[in-house]
């Protein structure tokens, strides 16, 4: 039997796809946590659960809900508020997943410092602010973290749990420990950074990408090759440094005596950060929308089908992970 602790969710629901906020309830009631979930647009929350009943429904039929309990178990943990005071009644966790709205946030927290207990764990989804900033006017921030999500998180497991100057030890531990209990994979940022570390990653890889393509050293369908058929085969099991690690007879340091100087010649080769909306950008999102249009339709049905894969690959990294 899992042990039923309360989680409280402050907000989520997107009413297209998105959604940051709904995929955490998903999670959370995975690992058998009750969860409340508030949004301030009045009955906003209730649909959430009606779109969440949806899903886990359709997840349970193909196999991969989560967690021990059934869909209509985990249903049984949810709850939806449209009152922030009796949203966060018991919680000993807060997940915030509003508006990537700096000033939002910061309210919302200084609201929720007023109604919880002194334990009680401030967690923010943010993706582009950095603690320091989102818990700018709460008055203990040693229990204030963001735990980045990556989207969708209910396939994508990766939780980037980043402290503000003040975070306390305990609190990146707890999270740490309550993300690996429900199932996602957490890592710590030792200190903050605008980016973090997986947007600085990926900032990189769109940065060198665009180029490359805007250069006319090769296509937009194929510098997407290169990752989905090359790089990414590899990244999807092991990280940049295990794949460098292993392609060199004796390793790492191996690796850096026979490749390290060409490296830093290609490196020192790159150029500077593109202007993503000169005119010469039109011609890729041309390039771009002529692969896919980006009208609704065309949009939604490729998403469908990177969610389907997403799932694909999650089967089967739960198979190796056994
Ligand atoms: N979508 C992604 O891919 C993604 C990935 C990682 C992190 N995030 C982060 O998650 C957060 C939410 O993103 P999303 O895509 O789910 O947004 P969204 O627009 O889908 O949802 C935001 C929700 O917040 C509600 N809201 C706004 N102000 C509120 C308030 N004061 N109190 C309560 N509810 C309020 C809105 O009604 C809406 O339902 C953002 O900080 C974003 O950076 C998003
Ligand atoms: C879910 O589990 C509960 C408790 O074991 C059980 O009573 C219920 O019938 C199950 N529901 C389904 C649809 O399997
Ligand atoms: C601040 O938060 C920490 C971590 O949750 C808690 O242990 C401590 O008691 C809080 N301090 C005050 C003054 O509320």
């Amino acid at each position: 039997m899992l042990a039923v602790a309360n989680v409280y969710f402050v907000l989520c629901v997107r009413v297209f796809s998105g959604l940051i906020g709904r995929s955490w309830a998903m999670v959370f009631v995975g690992g058998g946590y009750r969860v409340k979930i508030y949004d301030n647009q009045p009955g906003q929350a209730a649909k959430a659960i009606t779109e969440i009943r949806k899903q886990l429904g359709e997840l349970e039929e193909v196999r991969m809900l989560r967690g021990e309990l059934n869909a209509s178990q985990q249903l049984a943990l949810l709850s939806s508020h449209d009152d922030l005071s009796q949203a966060l009644e018991g919680a000993f966790f807060v997940q915030e997943c509003v508006f990537e709205q700096l000033e939002v946030k910061q309210s919302l927290f200084q609201d929720i410092e007023r109604l919880v207990g002194k334990d009680v764990i401030l967690s923010s989804s943010t993706s582009c602010l950095v603690p320091s900033s989102v818990f700018s006017k709460v008055h203990n921030r040693s229990r204030c973290l963001v735990s980045h999500p990556v989207n969708p998180p209910y396939y994508v497991k990766l939780v980037e749990l980043v402290p503000h100057p003040e975070t306390a030890a305990m609190v990146l531990d707890t999270t740490h420990a309550l993300m690996t209990k429900v199932g996602q994979a957490p890592v710590y940022l030792k200190k903050e950074i605008d980016g973090f570390a997986l947007n600085r990653v990926q900032a990189a890889i769109i940065a060198e990408s665009w180029r490359l393509v805007q250069d006319g050293i090769i296509s937009v369908k194929d510098i997407d090759l290169v990752m989905s058929e090359g790089l990414g085969m590899r990244y999807a099991f092991i990280g940049p440094m295990e794949t460098i690690h292993l392609n060199a007879p004796e390793g790492l340091e191996d690796y850096m005596k026979r490749y390290g100087e060409g490296i830093r010649r290609i490196l020192n080769s790159f150029r500077p950060v593109p202007e993503f909306s000169s005119e010469g950008a039109k011609s890729i999102i041309n390039e771009m929308c002529d692969l896919i249009p980006n009208d609704k339709q065309h949009l939604s049905a490729r998403i469908e089908r990177r969610d389907q894969l997403l799932l694909g690959l999650a089967k089967l990294k739960k198979e190796h992970s056994k």
